[in-house]
């Protein structure tokens, strides 16, 4: 009877430490945001003239503008002081980085989005 006993305490044990680990396991793959909610989130509006001053140039952070969505390249391994065969940080480099580069925009992916660059008037 003793042995029944223990066997139910046993089991009873077991199941409370399988649902509590489920829990944890629950909680830990909810809490990461998707990396494209980076994006969303961005909260900085960048003006041209506030991008400009990001060029990589005297310790200053070198960001990159590209389709809308201003990027830090600071640590990027080919940006050093905010060039990258011939091309400057600070800047809006769409039309570069889609027509110029061999790579195309999709290098852009790995680094950092920290806000986004106000609508532009229209060219005339
Ligand atoms: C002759 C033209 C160019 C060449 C040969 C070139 C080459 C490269 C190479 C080899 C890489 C690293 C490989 C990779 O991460 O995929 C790279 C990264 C990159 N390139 Fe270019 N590139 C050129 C033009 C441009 C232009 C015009 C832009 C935009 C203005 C640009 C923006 C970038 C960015 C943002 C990265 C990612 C940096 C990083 O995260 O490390 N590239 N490029």
């Amino acid at each position: 009877m003793a042995k029944l006993i223990q066997a139910a305490v046993l089991g009873i044990a077991l199941t409370a430490a399988i649902v509590s680990a489920a829990d944890s396991a629950a909680v830990e793959t909810a809490a990461p945001a998707p990396a494209d909610s980076v994006q969303a989130d961005a909260a900085k509006t960048f003006t041209m003239e506030e991008l400009a001053g990001f060029n990589g140039q005297n310790g200053k952070a070198a960001y990159i503008a590209v389709d809308g969505v201003v990027y830090d390249v600071t640590r990027a391994k080919g940006w050093k002081n905010g060039k990258h065969k011939g091309f400057s940080a600070g800047a809006d480099v769409t039309e570069e980085i889609n027509k110029k580069s061999p790579h195309g925009a999709k290098v852009l992916k790995k680094n950092p989005v920290v806000g986004n660059v106000a609508a532009q008037p229209a060219a005339d």
